[in-house]
């Protein structure tokens, strides 16, 4: 076991050259603690957990048991690149398990925020668990925590980990990249083949779009979110603000207003687009975005997306706003 304390005289890990250093020695590691044993992993898809999994699919191969649960709230995309990436492509040991519902009907009636995020914590660990049980021969226990996770206090993390698992799982702890800050695991990310836009992953709250339907989530609301965010994401992307908006996103809040389409009343949800830029998320400032592209992104998400009729975007620094609406 390692010391959770980052050495002094740790070199930052900024090249690839070092990188590889950095899989060579965990991969060795790795392979000496886990001998023929078998490791879980939760993989959710996020920059850390997709980390670790392509380290110990080099160190160990299938040993590694992946699990991925779809909560039902990931965005656009998210489940099916998992299962592209680490199920086809790096023929790791993934259980896929779609929970979709058992989520949505939890949550069904559900508006105030912290009890979404607790009923979603809660699930998760629970369909987590589940799946541990139906394993009996597992050894170790795989976790994505990062440098800034030891550093930061319990209680912040607390009310964000979403992934947090049971405490009685007797298993010993796996976690390679715990003394590596998040610049580093990106630049390791890398060297391991995993792909840009899954290492270069701007960062998505546990509890997923389940705190961007705004409200009582529904599922056709749902729907239109995600569709909605993932044109916005589109457009980023292709123009260039992807790698340099710290977070942009989409909520829909659980009201209608009236507009027009091929001239008949129509009623619809607003779309209301956030565009941040921090450092910590602790302050956050808004990214300005061309007029132009704000014009074409409207345009495209009342156009392609059934229900919203409405796009705003939100000009509130942090503080006085939050960065989530909820
Ligand atoms: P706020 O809204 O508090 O968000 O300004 C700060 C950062 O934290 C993310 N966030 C969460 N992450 N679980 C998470 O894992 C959560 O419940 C949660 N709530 C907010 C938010 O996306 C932003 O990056």
């Amino acid at each position: 076991m390692t010391s959770s304390v980052r050495p002094e005289s740790m070199q930052r890990i900024t090249t690839p050259q070092l990188a590889k250093e950095f899989i060579d020695e965990q991969v060795a590691l790795l392979r000496e603690q886990i001998g023929d044993k078998k490791v879980l992993l939760a993989l959710s898809g996020g920059v850390d957990s997709s980390v670790v999994a392509a380290l110990l699919i080099r160190a160990v191969g299938r040993q590694l048991v992946c699990v991925h649960v779809n909560h039902g709230l990931m965005r656009k995309g998210e489940s099916e690149q998992v299962i592209q990436v680490f199920g086809k492509e790096l023929d790791a040991n993934l259980i896929y398990v779609d929970a979709s519902d058992r989520f949505l009907d939890l949550l069904a009636g559900v508006s105030e925020p912290e009890r979404k995020r607790k009923i979603i914590g809660a699930e998760f660990i629970k369909v987590f668990d589940e799946e541990a049980k139906k394993l009996s021969d597992i050894s170790f226990l795989a976790q994505g925590t990062i440098y800034p996770d030891i550093l930061e206090s319990k209680g912040v993390k607390a009310h964000h980990n979403v992934g947090g698992l049971p405490e009685d799982m007797k298993f010993a702890l796996v976690e390679p990249v715990k003394l590596l800050f998040k610049d580093e695991v990106r630049v390791v990310g890398e060297a391991l083949g995993l792909p840009h836009s899954m290492v270069y992953r701007q960062p998505f709250p546990g509890p997923g779009l389940g705190v961007r339907c705004l409200g009582a989530i529904t599922r056709d609301r749902l729907h239109a979110l995600r569709e909605a965010d993932a044109i916005l994401r589109e457009e980023f992307d292709k123009n260039g603000l992807a790698g340099k908006v710290w977070q942009y996103f989409i909520s829909v809040p659980d009201f209608k207003s009236v507009g027009v389409k091929d001239g008949l009343r129509y009623e619809g949800w607003p779309a209301i687009i956030r565009a941040v830029n921090t450092t910590d998320a602790m302050t956050a400032t808004i990214e300005e975005i061309p007029y132009a592209l704000l014009h074409h992104i409207t345009h495209r998400i009342t156009h392609e997306v059934p229900g919203i009729n409405r796009v705003v975007y939100d000009l509130t620094p942090k503080p006085i706003g939050t960065i989530e609406w909820e």
